[in-house]
Protein backbone atom coordinates (compact mmCIF):
# COMPACT_ATOMS: atom_id res chain seq x y z
CA UNK A 1 0.00 0.00 0.00
CA UNK A 2 1.09 3.32 -0.67
CA UNK A 3 -0.04 6.49 -1.20
CA UNK A 4 0.68 10.58 -1.58
CA UNK A 5 -0.05 13.01 0.77
CA UNK A 6 -2.79 15.31 -0.14
CA UNK A 7 -4.04 17.24 2.57
CA UNK A 8 -2.81 19.05 5.44
CA UNK A 9 -2.48 15.96 7.63
CA UNK A 10 1.30 14.38 8.35
CA UNK A 11 1.63 12.03 5.36
CA UNK A 12 2.88 9.10 7.72
CA UNK A 13 -0.27 9.43 9.63
CA UNK A 14 -2.63 9.67 6.82
CA UNK A 15 -0.40 6.76 5.81
CA UNK A 16 -1.37 4.92 9.36
CA UNK A 17 -5.13 5.95 9.37
CA UNK A 18 -5.08 3.83 5.42
CA UNK A 19 -3.18 0.89 6.97
CA UNK A 20 -5.70 0.65 9.77
CA UNK A 21 -8.73 1.29 7.67
CA UNK A 22 -7.46 -1.93 5.09
CA UNK A 23 -6.75 -3.67 8.18
CA UNK A 24 -10.85 -2.85 8.56
CA UNK A 25 -11.54 -4.32 6.05
CA UNK A 26 -9.84 -7.67 6.46
CA UNK A 27 -6.59 -7.18 3.98
CA UNK A 28 -3.15 -7.43 5.42
CA UNK A 29 -0.56 -4.67 4.83
CA UNK A 30 2.27 -6.20 3.91
CA UNK A 31 3.78 -3.27 2.19
CA UNK A 32 3.28 0.59 2.86
CA UNK A 33 4.88 3.16 2.11
CA UNK A 34 4.39 7.72 1.28
CA UNK A 35 5.99 8.33 -2.29
CA UNK A 36 6.87 12.31 -2.73
CA UNK A 37 5.81 13.41 -6.06
CA UNK A 38 6.96 16.33 -7.59
CA UNK A 39 4.10 16.48 -10.04
CA UNK A 40 1.32 14.25 -10.69
CA UNK A 41 0.46 12.21 -14.15
CA UNK A 42 -2.78 12.53 -16.00
CA UNK A 43 -2.00 9.21 -17.01
CA UNK A 44 -1.00 7.36 -14.45
CA UNK A 45 -0.49 9.77 -11.62
CA UNK A 46 2.86 8.59 -10.83
CA UNK A 47 5.71 8.55 -13.16
CA UNK A 48 7.67 5.64 -14.70
CA UNK A 49 10.11 4.89 -12.49
CA UNK A 50 7.70 4.42 -9.43
CA UNK A 51 4.74 2.87 -11.66
CA UNK A 52 7.87 0.32 -12.75
CA UNK A 53 9.00 -0.14 -8.80
CA UNK A 54 5.46 -0.98 -7.87
CA UNK A 55 4.87 -3.43 -10.44
CA UNK A 56 8.08 -5.09 -9.11
CA UNK A 57 6.74 -4.94 -5.41
CA UNK A 58 3.47 -6.25 -6.30
CA UNK A 59 5.26 -8.83 -8.65
CA UNK A 60 7.48 -10.27 -5.50
CA UNK A 61 4.66 -10.42 -3.26
CA UNK A 62 2.57 -12.36 -5.97
CA UNK A 63 4.74 -15.24 -4.15
CA UNK A 64 3.42 -14.69 -1.00
CA UNK A 65 -0.14 -13.65 -1.22
CA UNK A 66 -2.68 -14.71 -3.99
CA UNK A 67 -4.21 -11.26 -4.79
CA UNK A 68 -2.00 -8.43 -3.94
CA UNK A 69 -4.20 -4.99 -4.03
CA UNK A 70 -2.20 -1.43 -4.23
CA UNK A 71 -4.05 0.57 -2.50
CA UNK A 72 -3.40 4.46 -3.25
CA UNK A 73 -4.71 6.75 -0.77
CA UNK A 74 -6.00 9.66 -3.04
CA UNK A 75 -8.60 10.41 -6.02
CA UNK A 76 -7.61 8.45 -9.17
CA UNK A 77 -9.70 9.26 -12.13
CA UNK A 78 -10.73 6.09 -14.26
CA UNK A 79 -7.67 6.49 -16.55
CA UNK A 80 -5.46 6.74 -14.25
CA UNK A 81 -6.61 3.59 -12.39
CA UNK A 82 -7.05 1.72 -15.47
CA UNK A 83 -3.50 2.45 -16.26
CA UNK A 84 -2.20 1.62 -13.42
CA UNK A 85 -3.68 -1.75 -12.78
CA UNK A 86 -1.65 -2.43 -16.49
CA UNK A 87 1.63 -1.20 -15.34
CA UNK A 88 1.83 -2.82 -12.04
CA UNK A 89 -0.62 -6.05 -13.05
CA UNK A 90 -2.35 -6.14 -9.67
CA UNK A 91 -5.68 -4.75 -8.56
CA UNK A 92 -5.63 -1.08 -7.82
CA UNK A 93 -8.19 0.75 -5.46
CA UNK A 94 -8.05 4.41 -4.78
CA UNK A 95 -9.49 5.97 -1.43
CA UNK A 96 -12.70 6.51 -2.09
CA UNK A 97 -13.05 2.41 -3.21
CA UNK A 98 -12.05 1.75 0.00
CA UNK A 99 -13.91 4.15 2.07
CA UNK A 100 -17.19 2.36 -0.01
CA UNK A 101 -15.65 -0.78 1.06
CA UNK A 102 -15.35 0.05 4.75
CA UNK A 103 -19.05 1.49 5.06
CA UNK A 104 -20.08 -1.61 2.86
CA UNK A 105 -18.64 -3.88 5.77
CA UNK A 106 -19.84 -1.98 8.26
CA UNK A 107 -23.54 -0.89 7.22
CA UNK A 108 -25.88 -2.62 9.53
CA UNK A 109 -29.08 -0.99 8.95
CA UNK A 110 -31.31 -1.66 5.69
CA UNK A 111 -31.03 2.07 5.08
CA UNK A 112 -26.98 1.71 5.51
CA UNK A 113 -26.53 -0.98 3.42
CA UNK A 114 -28.81 0.58 0.43
CA UNK A 115 -27.17 4.01 0.80
CA UNK A 116 -23.40 2.43 0.32
CA UNK A 117 -24.99 0.41 -2.93
CA UNK A 118 -26.50 3.43 -4.03
CA UNK A 119 -22.90 5.61 -3.64
CA UNK A 120 -21.19 2.69 -5.24
CA UNK A 121 -23.37 2.36 -8.25
CA UNK A 122 -23.18 5.87 -8.83
CA UNK A 123 -19.85 5.99 -8.32
CA UNK A 124 -19.58 3.31 -10.76
CA UNK A 125 -21.79 5.09 -13.35
CA UNK A 126 -19.74 7.93 -13.20
CA UNK A 127 -16.84 6.10 -13.98
CA UNK A 128 -18.70 4.67 -17.14
CA UNK A 129 -19.59 7.98 -18.70
CA UNK A 130 -16.63 9.10 -17.97
CA UNK A 131 -14.67 5.93 -19.65
CA UNK A 132 -17.23 6.45 -22.53
CA UNK A 133 -16.43 9.95 -23.34
CA UNK A 134 -13.03 9.05 -22.99
CA UNK A 135 -13.60 6.63 -25.50
CA UNK A 136 -15.44 9.07 -27.67
CA UNK A 137 -12.46 11.14 -27.74
CA UNK A 138 -10.37 8.67 -28.77
CA UNK A 139 -12.79 7.49 -31.95
CA UNK A 140 -12.72 11.01 -33.09
CA UNK A 141 -15.74 12.47 -31.67
CA UNK A 142 -19.78 12.15 -31.62
CA UNK A 143 -21.62 10.94 -34.34
CA UNK A 144 -19.54 8.00 -34.55
CA UNK A 145 -22.67 5.52 -34.21
CA UNK A 146 -22.58 1.37 -32.98
CA UNK A 147 -19.34 -0.97 -31.93
CA UNK A 148 -19.25 -3.59 -29.40
CA UNK A 149 -17.19 -1.67 -26.40
CA UNK A 150 -20.21 1.75 -26.73
CA UNK A 151 -23.35 -1.11 -27.01
CA UNK A 152 -21.58 -2.91 -23.87
CA UNK A 153 -21.21 0.89 -21.48
CA UNK A 154 -24.79 1.47 -22.63
CA UNK A 155 -26.03 -1.26 -21.58
CA UNK A 156 -24.01 -1.34 -18.45
CA UNK A 157 -25.52 2.07 -17.92
CA UNK A 158 -28.72 0.89 -18.42
CA UNK A 159 -28.66 -2.04 -16.04
CA UNK A 160 -26.91 0.54 -13.31
CA UNK A 161 -29.72 2.89 -13.81
CA UNK A 162 -32.62 0.57 -12.86
CA UNK A 163 -30.85 -0.35 -10.03
CA UNK A 164 -30.15 2.94 -8.57
CA UNK A 165 -33.91 4.13 -9.56
CA UNK A 166 -34.97 0.37 -7.37
CA UNK A 167 -32.50 1.69 -4.93
CA UNK A 168 -34.01 5.48 -4.57
CA UNK A 169 -37.95 3.52 -4.54
CA UNK A 170 -36.15 0.93 -1.35
CA UNK A 171 -34.96 4.03 0.35
CA UNK A 172 -37.86 5.92 0.43
CA UNK A 173 -39.91 2.81 1.65
CA UNK A 174 -37.19 2.37 4.70
CA UNK A 175 -36.63 6.03 5.73
CA UNK A 176 -41.12 6.03 6.10
CA UNK A 177 -40.40 2.57 8.40
CA UNK A 178 -37.50 4.17 10.18
CA UNK A 179 -39.80 7.56 10.53
CA UNK A 180 -42.50 4.98 12.09
CA UNK A 181 -40.07 3.16 14.36
CA UNK A 182 -38.56 6.85 15.37
CA UNK A 183 -42.01 7.47 16.10
CA UNK A 184 -42.27 4.27 18.31
CA UNK A 185 -39.24 5.01 20.72
CA UNK A 186 -40.57 8.39 21.23
CA UNK A 187 -43.43 6.23 23.15
CA UNK A 188 -40.51 4.38 25.02
CA UNK A 189 -39.63 6.96 27.17
CA UNK A 190 -35.90 7.05 26.81
CA UNK A 191 -33.56 9.27 25.55
CA UNK A 192 -31.23 8.62 23.15
CA UNK A 193 -27.35 9.06 23.60
CA UNK A 194 -25.20 8.57 20.29
CA UNK A 195 -22.09 7.70 20.14
CA UNK A 196 -19.70 9.50 17.05
CA UNK A 197 -16.22 10.02 16.53
CA UNK A 198 -13.51 10.19 14.27
CA UNK A 199 -12.42 6.21 13.06
CA UNK A 200 -11.01 4.06 15.17
CA UNK A 201 -11.40 6.43 18.14
CA UNK A 202 -12.98 3.24 20.32
CA UNK A 203 -16.43 3.73 19.88
CA UNK A 204 -17.54 0.48 19.56
CA UNK A 205 -15.19 -0.57 22.51
CA UNK A 206 -17.15 1.96 24.66
CA UNK A 207 -20.42 0.66 23.10
CA UNK A 208 -19.46 -2.60 23.85
CA UNK A 209 -17.99 -2.35 27.40
CA UNK A 210 -20.88 -0.07 28.67
CA UNK A 211 -23.77 -2.61 26.66
CA UNK A 212 -22.48 -5.46 28.25
CA UNK A 213 -21.81 -4.55 32.11
CA UNK A 214 -25.21 -3.06 32.18
CA UNK A 215 -28.53 -4.70 31.82
CA UNK A 216 -31.54 -3.66 30.32
CA UNK A 217 -35.15 -5.01 31.45
CA UNK A 218 -37.41 -3.95 29.11
CA UNK A 219 -35.18 -5.33 26.10
CA UNK A 220 -38.98 -6.72 24.01
CA UNK A 221 -39.24 -2.69 23.95
CA UNK A 222 -36.63 -2.53 21.19
CA UNK A 223 -37.30 -5.05 18.85
CA UNK A 224 -37.72 -2.53 16.63
CA UNK A 225 -34.17 -1.33 17.17
CA UNK A 226 -31.01 -2.12 14.62
CA UNK A 227 -28.34 -4.00 15.74
CA UNK A 228 -26.41 -0.73 16.46
CA UNK A 229 -28.58 0.31 18.78
CA UNK A 230 -28.99 -0.44 22.94
CA UNK A 231 -30.79 -0.58 26.25
CA UNK A 232 -28.39 0.46 28.83
CA UNK A 233 -29.67 0.72 32.21
CA UNK A 234 -27.04 2.91 34.35
CA UNK A 235 -26.24 2.83 37.89
CA UNK A 236 -28.21 5.53 38.85
CA UNK A 237 -31.31 3.35 37.38
CA UNK A 238 -31.65 6.03 34.82
CA UNK A 239 -32.49 3.99 31.29
CA UNK A 240 -31.24 5.11 28.18
CA UNK A 241 -30.39 4.25 24.55
CA UNK A 242 -27.69 4.07 23.52
CA UNK A 243 -26.66 4.41 19.61
CA UNK A 244 -23.60 3.98 17.64
CA UNK A 245 -22.27 5.46 14.45
CA UNK A 246 -19.95 4.83 11.80
CA UNK A 247 -16.32 6.66 11.91
CA UNK A 248 -15.45 9.76 10.57
CA UNK A 249 -12.86 10.24 8.01
CA UNK A 250 -10.81 13.02 6.62
CA UNK A 251 -11.41 13.94 3.57
CA UNK A 252 -13.99 11.83 2.63
CA UNK A 253 -14.87 11.87 -1.16
CA UNK A 254 -17.97 13.70 -1.85
CA UNK A 255 -19.09 10.75 -3.83
CA UNK A 256 -19.90 9.28 -0.31
CA UNK A 257 -21.20 12.35 1.78
CA UNK A 258 -24.72 10.97 1.33
CA UNK A 259 -24.12 7.61 2.78
CA UNK A 260 -22.07 8.68 5.25
CA UNK A 261 -24.52 11.37 6.41
CA UNK A 262 -27.42 8.17 6.50
CA UNK A 263 -25.59 6.49 8.87
CA UNK A 264 -25.38 9.99 11.36
CA UNK A 265 -29.01 9.98 10.95
CA UNK A 266 -29.70 8.63 14.49
CA UNK A 267 -27.09 11.12 15.98
CA UNK A 268 -30.10 14.52 14.55
CA UNK A 269 -32.20 13.24 16.82
CA UNK A 270 -30.16 12.19 19.92
CA UNK A 271 -31.26 13.75 23.15
CA UNK A 272 -27.12 13.90 24.15
CA UNK A 273 -24.12 13.15 22.09
CA UNK A 274 -20.73 11.44 22.62
CA UNK A 275 -17.53 12.68 21.18
CA UNK A 276 -15.07 9.89 21.97
CA UNK A 277 -11.43 10.81 20.99
CA UNK A 278 -8.10 8.77 20.63
CA UNK A 279 -6.36 11.33 23.07
CA UNK A 280 -3.16 9.08 22.62
CA UNK A 281 -3.25 9.83 18.68
CA UNK A 282 -0.45 12.42 17.72
CA UNK A 283 -3.42 14.05 15.26
CA UNK A 284 -5.69 14.28 18.07
CA UNK A 285 -6.33 17.62 17.56
CA UNK A 286 -7.05 17.74 13.63
CA UNK A 287 -9.36 14.92 14.40
CA UNK A 288 -11.80 16.50 16.50
CA UNK A 289 -11.80 19.65 14.16
CA UNK A 290 -12.64 17.26 11.32
CA UNK A 291 -15.48 15.60 13.42
CA UNK A 292 -16.87 19.51 14.55
CA UNK A 293 -16.78 20.02 10.60
CA UNK A 294 -19.02 17.51 10.05
CA UNK A 295 -21.22 17.89 12.78
CA UNK A 296 -21.84 21.09 11.94
CA UNK A 297 -22.57 20.67 8.34
CA UNK A 298 -25.33 18.06 9.65
CA UNK A 299 -26.79 21.25 11.56
CA UNK A 300 -25.36 20.43 14.93
CA UNK A 301 -23.02 22.87 16.66
CA UNK A 302 -20.59 20.80 19.14
CA UNK A 303 -19.20 24.20 19.84
CA UNK A 304 -21.87 26.17 21.06
CA UNK A 305 -24.32 23.22 21.67
CA UNK A 306 -24.88 22.24 25.54
CA UNK A 307 -25.54 18.78 24.56
CA UNK A 308 -22.28 17.09 23.66
CA UNK A 309 -20.14 15.17 26.19
CA UNK A 310 -16.47 14.70 25.16
CA UNK A 311 -14.94 11.34 26.04
CA UNK A 312 -10.84 11.45 26.18
CA UNK A 313 -10.37 7.74 25.41
CA UNK A 314 -7.08 5.51 25.39
CA UNK A 315 -5.84 7.09 28.60
CA UNK A 316 -4.14 4.03 28.75
CA UNK A 317 -1.67 4.75 26.60
CA UNK A 318 -0.56 7.99 27.61
CA UNK A 319 2.34 8.47 29.72
CA UNK A 320 1.61 8.91 33.52
CA UNK A 321 2.19 12.83 33.54
CA UNK A 322 0.37 13.51 30.53
CA UNK A 323 -2.36 11.08 31.95
CA UNK A 324 -2.25 13.26 35.15
CA UNK A 325 -2.59 16.49 32.94
CA UNK A 326 -5.98 15.01 31.08
CA UNK A 327 -7.65 13.97 34.09
CA UNK A 328 -6.98 17.09 36.33
CA UNK A 329 -8.57 19.19 32.95
CA UNK A 330 -10.74 16.58 32.43
CA UNK A 331 -12.23 16.84 36.18
CA UNK A 332 -12.53 20.58 35.67
CA UNK A 333 -15.05 20.60 33.23
CA UNK A 334 -18.70 18.64 32.99
CA UNK A 335 -18.89 17.85 29.80
CA UNK A 336 -15.42 16.34 30.04
CA UNK A 337 -13.97 12.85 30.62
CA UNK A 338 -10.62 11.13 29.99
CA UNK A 339 -11.38 6.94 30.23
CA UNK A 340 -9.93 4.02 28.95
CA UNK A 341 -12.46 2.00 27.01
CA UNK A 342 -10.02 -1.00 27.01
CA UNK A 343 -9.29 -1.14 30.90
CA UNK A 344 -12.36 0.10 32.15
CA UNK A 345 -10.63 3.07 34.11
CA UNK A 346 -12.62 6.37 34.10
CA UNK A 347 -15.91 4.71 33.25
CA UNK A 348 -17.73 5.14 36.51
CA UNK A 349 -17.25 8.67 36.05
CA UNK A 350 -18.48 8.43 32.45
CA UNK A 351 -22.06 6.90 32.82
CA UNK A 352 -22.17 9.60 36.05
CA UNK A 353 -21.72 12.57 33.28
CA UNK A 354 -24.23 11.01 31.05
CA UNK A 355 -26.65 10.52 34.27
CA UNK A 356 -25.27 14.53 35.59
CA UNK A 357 -26.32 15.71 32.19
CA UNK A 358 -29.74 14.50 32.16
CA UNK A 359 -30.76 15.25 36.13
CA UNK A 360 -29.37 18.81 35.57
CA UNK A 361 -32.31 19.41 33.18
CA UNK A 362 -34.40 18.23 35.33
CA UNK A 363 -38.22 20.33 36.90
CA UNK A 364 -40.51 20.05 38.99
CA UNK A 365 -44.05 19.26 37.96
CA UNK A 366 -47.24 19.18 39.91
CA UNK A 367 -49.74 16.72 39.12
CA UNK A 368 -52.81 15.25 40.28
CA UNK A 369 -54.02 11.15 39.82
CA UNK A 370 -57.12 9.40 40.17
CA UNK A 371 -56.89 6.52 42.16
CA UNK A 372 -57.05 4.33 38.57
CA UNK A 373 -54.08 5.78 37.61
CA UNK A 374 -51.87 2.80 39.22
CA UNK A 375 -49.59 2.84 36.43
CA UNK A 376 -49.06 6.06 35.59
CA UNK A 377 -48.11 6.95 39.23
CA UNK A 378 -45.39 3.80 38.62
CA UNK A 379 -43.87 5.68 35.71
CA UNK A 380 -43.69 8.58 37.34
CA UNK A 381 -41.35 7.52 40.56
CA UNK A 382 -39.43 4.76 37.48
CA UNK A 383 -38.85 7.88 35.77
CA UNK A 384 -38.16 10.81 38.48
CA UNK A 385 -37.74 11.95 41.41
CA UNK A 386 -40.77 12.21 43.75
CA UNK A 387 -40.38 14.94 46.47
CA UNK A 388 -43.74 14.87 47.84
CA UNK A 389 -46.81 13.03 47.82
CA UNK A 390 -50.20 13.44 49.27
CA UNK A 391 -53.06 10.67 49.04
CA UNK A 392 -56.96 11.92 49.97
CA UNK A 393 -59.54 9.78 50.94
CA UNK A 394 -61.11 8.73 47.60
CA UNK A 395 -57.94 8.12 46.41
CA UNK A 396 -56.92 10.80 44.68
CA UNK A 397 -53.12 11.48 44.42
CA UNK A 398 -51.32 14.49 44.62
CA UNK A 399 -47.69 14.69 43.37
CA UNK A 400 -45.30 16.43 43.32
CA UNK A 401 -41.89 15.25 41.27
CA UNK A 402 -38.82 16.07 39.18
CA UNK A 403 -38.57 15.15 36.20
CA UNK A 404 -36.55 15.50 32.52
CA UNK A 405 -38.58 17.84 30.95
CA UNK A 406 -38.35 14.72 27.44
CA UNK A 407 -39.81 12.60 30.12
CA UNK A 408 -42.76 15.09 31.29
CA UNK A 409 -43.92 15.84 27.50
CA UNK A 410 -44.24 12.55 27.16
CA UNK A 411 -46.47 11.36 30.62
CA UNK A 412 -48.40 14.52 29.56
CA UNK A 413 -49.12 13.54 26.10
CA UNK A 414 -49.67 9.50 26.79
CA UNK A 415 -51.92 10.87 29.74
CA UNK A 416 -53.93 13.14 27.40
CA UNK A 417 -54.45 9.95 25.39
CA UNK A 418 -55.52 7.94 27.92
CA UNK A 419 -58.51 10.03 28.86
P1 LIG B 1 -14.45 2.84 13.76
O1 LIG B 1 -15.36 1.67 13.70
O2 LIG B 1 -13.35 2.83 12.76
O3 LIG B 1 -15.16 4.13 13.80
O4 LIG B 1 -13.63 2.69 15.13
P2 LIG B 1 -14.17 2.79 16.60
O5 LIG B 1 -14.16 4.22 17.02
O6 LIG B 1 -15.42 2.04 16.79
O7 LIG B 1 -12.96 2.11 17.36
P3 LIG B 1 -12.88 0.64 18.00
O8 LIG B 1 -13.72 0.54 19.20
O9 LIG B 1 -13.04 -0.34 16.92
O10 LIG B 1 -11.37 0.67 18.49
C1 LIG B 1 -10.30 0.88 17.61
C2 LIG B 1 -9.06 0.27 18.19
O11 LIG B 1 -8.65 0.96 19.36
C3 LIG B 1 -9.23 -1.19 18.60
O12 LIG B 1 -8.05 -1.86 18.29
C4 LIG B 1 -9.44 -1.10 20.09
O13 LIG B 1 -9.00 -2.27 20.75
C5 LIG B 1 -8.56 0.07 20.46
N1 LIG B 1 -9.02 0.75 21.67
C6 LIG B 1 -10.27 1.21 21.93
N2 LIG B 1 -10.31 1.80 23.15
C7 LIG B 1 -9.06 1.71 23.66
C8 LIG B 1 -8.45 2.13 24.89
O14 LIG B 1 -9.06 2.70 25.78
N3 LIG B 1 -7.12 1.83 25.04
C9 LIG B 1 -6.40 1.19 24.10
N4 LIG B 1 -5.13 0.95 24.36
N5 LIG B 1 -6.93 0.79 22.94
C10 LIG B 1 -8.24 1.05 22.72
Amino acid sequence: ELRHAPSSRPADLMLDEACLLANAIGLEVVHSEVIALAKLRAGSYFGKGVTERLGDLAEDFTHEIDAPVVIINTSLSPVQQRNLETQIKAKVIDRTQLILEIFGARARTSEGLLQVELAALTYQRSRLVRSWTHLERQRGGVGFLGGPGETQIESDRRQIDSRIAKIKGDLKKVARTRGLHRAARKRVPFPVVALVGYTNAGKSTLFNRITKSEVFAEDLLFATLDPTMRGVTLESGRKIILSDTVGFVSDLPTDLVAAFRATLEEVLSADLVIHVRDISHADSEAQKRDVFHVLTELGLSPKTDDNVIEVLNKTDLLGADDKARIETSAEHHDDTVALSAITGDGMDGFTAAIDGFFAAKRRIYDYTLAASEGANLAWLYAHGEVLERTDDETGTTKIRVALDPENAARYEHARAKDC
